[in-house]
């Protein structure tokens, strides 16, 4: 699909991001928790956030304007939406996904020095060596990928009637271990992921009530031994985050984890050839380029290449979603 013209209208909106960063810090500081308890003056709310209480004023006044919060003689509340999208015990809350994007917002501010550099611009690991982002970030993709995981076993684009052991290599949240061991009773999933991922999968594996199928392993698969037999390894949104030699020696490595007749399913923003398409792979691959230097969105083409060079058979590219993909291999 095209992207839209670039018009006037579009490119002012580039321009208009002042009140997205409003509505994101309002986010991160949780503002909308200190209000779901009741009304709360300016001065209140700034001892509260330790905010300097002539800035906590401006802040406020714009988020009444900008109709996140109602203001009425003096005090601030929640309107009706903020209450349901960014009070945290709401079934609905949306803050995890904000707060994820707020950390972003500072990254991305570095965007000049990476283009000049070709450097990384994080000096963390989000999914390493910072738990508290690397929480809000698990989480917020947890909640986008619930909805993916539903869509891939409504399409029916991974076959897992006759599955029974998968490994979940960077299974993150769990969010796919979950759904695929919820939709088929005799499958057991291995999800292998780093320690602060693990903590976050063990929570959501726990609260499915689904620990005596998902096992979860603590590690780096660059560092460990991988575990093997299995009939079925997922691998979502993972090989965006690596060098391209990287995944070349991973599929090499993995095909020894598969049984034969096994599958092998790698879900990403799979790009078109030319690598424009999609479009937000395109723009992920910068985020990737801030983020650790060395990832990027990849070819078709190019997942082909490792998966034939390491041994697969059967190679096939599922386009059944505008931007995340599936490719599938046997052994
Ligand atoms: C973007 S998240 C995707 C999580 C999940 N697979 C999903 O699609 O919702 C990427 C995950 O891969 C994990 N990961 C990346 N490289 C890894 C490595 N070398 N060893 C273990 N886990 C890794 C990260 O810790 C993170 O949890």
């Amino acid at each position: 699909m095209k992207p839209d013209k670039w018009t006037p209208e579009r490119l002012e909106e580039s321009a208009n991001y002042w009140a997205d960063r409003l509505v994101l810090e309002a986010a991160a500081l949780d503002l909308p928790a200190q209000l779901a308890q009741g009304p709360l003056t300016a001065d209140e709310l700034a001892e509260r956030l330790g905010l300097d209480a002539r800035a906590a004023l401006l802040f406020l006044d714009a988020l009444a304007a900008l109709g996140l919060l109602n203001k009425e003689t003096g005090r601030y509340s929640n309107t009706e939406e903020a209450a349901r999208f960014l009070v945290p015990e709401s079934l609905d809350y949306l803050g995890h996904r904000l707060r994820a994007a707020r950390d972003s917002w500072e990254l991305w501010a570095r965007l000049p020095e990476a283009l000049r550099t070709g450097q990384r611009q994080r000096e963390k690991t989000p999914f390493r060596d910072d738990p508290v982002a690397a929480r809000s970030l698990l989480l917020s993709i947890h909640r986008n990928a619930r909805s993916r995981a539903a869509d891939i076993l409504l399409n029916g684009s991974v076959e897992l009637d006759d599955r029974r052991r998968m490994l979940d290599l960077g299974g993150g949240a769990g969010t796919y271990s979950v759904a695929f061991c919820r939709a088929y009773q005799e499958l057991h999933s291995t999800l292998v992921d780093r320690p602060i991922a693990a903590a976050v999968a063990r929570d959501v594996v726990a609260s499915a009530g689904l620990e005596d199928r998902i096992t979860i392993l603590e590690y780096d698969v660059d560092e460990g031994e991988l575990p093997a037999s299995y009939d079925f390894i997922w691998i979502s949104n993972v090989i965006h985050s690596r060098s391209f030699n990287a995944n070349r020696a991973l599929f090499e490595r993995l095909l020894s984890r598969l049984e034969p007749g096994g599958t092998i399913a790698i879900h990403d923003l799979i790009m078109e050839n030319d690598r424009t398409t999609p479009p937000a792979a395109a723009v992920f691959s910068l985020h990737m380029l801030l983020n650790n230097g060395v990832g990027r969105c990849y070819t078709f083409q190019e997942v082909n290449g490792w998966l034939d060079g390491a041994g697969f058979r059967d190679i096939h590219w599922i386009r059944d979603d505008e931007e995340l993909s599936i490719v599938t291999a046997t052994r």
